[in-house]
């Protein structure tokens, strides 16, 4: 029987077909270690009450539920010690956390969302914690707040974890996209899906429909021709899904192709859209382009924008190129004069 590498093994012996610096084999470690920790506490959150919000809210001003604050803290607790980690960037934390005085290029920061759907945990539905790493660039002063806002192309590395029926570890570092299980017992990932890749065509669709009245035309248009079904325009049935955490649509997507879509809208734009550019949007795109599809906000790529706050947030479309490619097209005729 052949053996099924473990994430160590995948990361050192050259699966990857790329040579991995060991500090960040060393960090990525850390990551998982973090994950499968955060896996077992919401496992028993029930037995330990700890499925509840807490009074406090974050600085997007939502409610933080107890596993949010828990996962952040084993997130900084396990990663902020690896050897050559700089910074860490949560979307529980306001300020970026630094975890050393001296500062060099070529240090990591990294960027989480600790728990990533987490209004999905009272009804003990799939949940997820998303990840990116970047490196501090040349010149740098030293433990400077712009030096986190680099754009996604330069990610190093982006993946999530998937706390479902089975815990996952979903990856890349520049090439191809790996997924890991975490097989029970041992607690070891093993590289069950290896090079994930979306289908460019797909008759699957992931939005929150109860806010179609909130939707610009072009995200209309679409959402109108698809449930047209085969007497539209399209000449096919489409199907939606909509879990309501964001690493489970997009693990399917990844699994089975489709379209996600948090767009802007009347009710989120002052905001600049919903999901958070740098621990949500820009590993899910780096992640969806290795695999074979795009990302865009409609009329950006989302890996080219510069970031201007760490906490900004962006309108979001990722998936199946031809239709991301599609929905930019809508965005375009919109916008252009008549
Ligand atoms: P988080 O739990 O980290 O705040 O993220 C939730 C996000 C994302 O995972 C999901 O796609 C979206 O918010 C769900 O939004 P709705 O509640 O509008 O469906
Ligand atoms: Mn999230
Ligand atoms: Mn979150």
């Amino acid at each position: 029987m052949t053996e099924i590498p473990s994430l160590r093994r995948f990361l050192t012996v050259g699966y990857n077909k790329k040579q991995i610096d060991s500090d960040l084999v060393f960090l990525l470690e850390d990551v998982a270690s973090a994950c499968r920790v955060i896996a077992n506490h919401i496992r028993n959150g029930a037995f330990e009450g700890k499925l509840g919000a807490t009074d406090d809210t974050n600085v997007q001003g939502e409610t933080q539920k107890e596993l949010d604050v828990i996962a952040n803290e084993e997130f900084v607790r396990i990663c902020a010690h690896s050897p050559r980690l700089a910074a860490l960037v949560s979307e529980e934390v306001d300020e970026v956390i630094w975890s050393k005085d001296e500062v060099e290029a070529g240090d990591y920061m990294l960027y989480f969302d600790p728990l990533d759907g987490s209004s999905n945990l009272d009804v003990n539905l799939s949940v997820g914690s998303i990840f990116a790493i970047m490196q501090v660039p040349e010149g740098s002063a030293g433990q400077a707040s712009r030096d986190v806002l680099r754009k996604g192309l330069d990610q190093v590395c982006a993946g999530y974890a998937m706390y479902g029926p089975s815990t996952m570890l979903v990856l890349t570092t520049g090439q191809s996209v790996d997924g890991f299980t975490c097989q029970h017992g041992t607690g070891d990932f093993r590289l069950t899906h290896p090079a994930m890749t979306i289908p460019e065509e797909t008759a699957e669709f992931a939005i929150n429909a109860s806010r179609y009245g909130f939707w610009d035309a072009p995200v209309q248009r679409y959402f109108d021709e698809c449930i047209a079904g085969k007497d539209g325009p399209r000449g096919k049935a489409f199907n939606m899904r909509w879990t309501a955490s964001m690493v489970a649509d997009v693990h399917r997507i990844l699994t089975r192709g489709g379209v996600f879509l948090y767009p802007a809208d009347a009710a989120n734009r002052e905001a600049g859209g919903k999901l958070r550019l740098m621990y949500e949007a820009n590993p899910m795109a780096m992640l969806v382009e290795n695999a074979g599809g795009a990302a865009s906000t409609g009329f950006e790529r989302i890996l080219d924008l510069k970031p201007t706050g760490h906490h900004q947030r962006v309108p979001v479309i990722l998936g199946s190129k031809a239709e991301v490619e599609r929905l930019i097209g809508y965005h375009q005729t919109a916008a252009a004069p008549a």
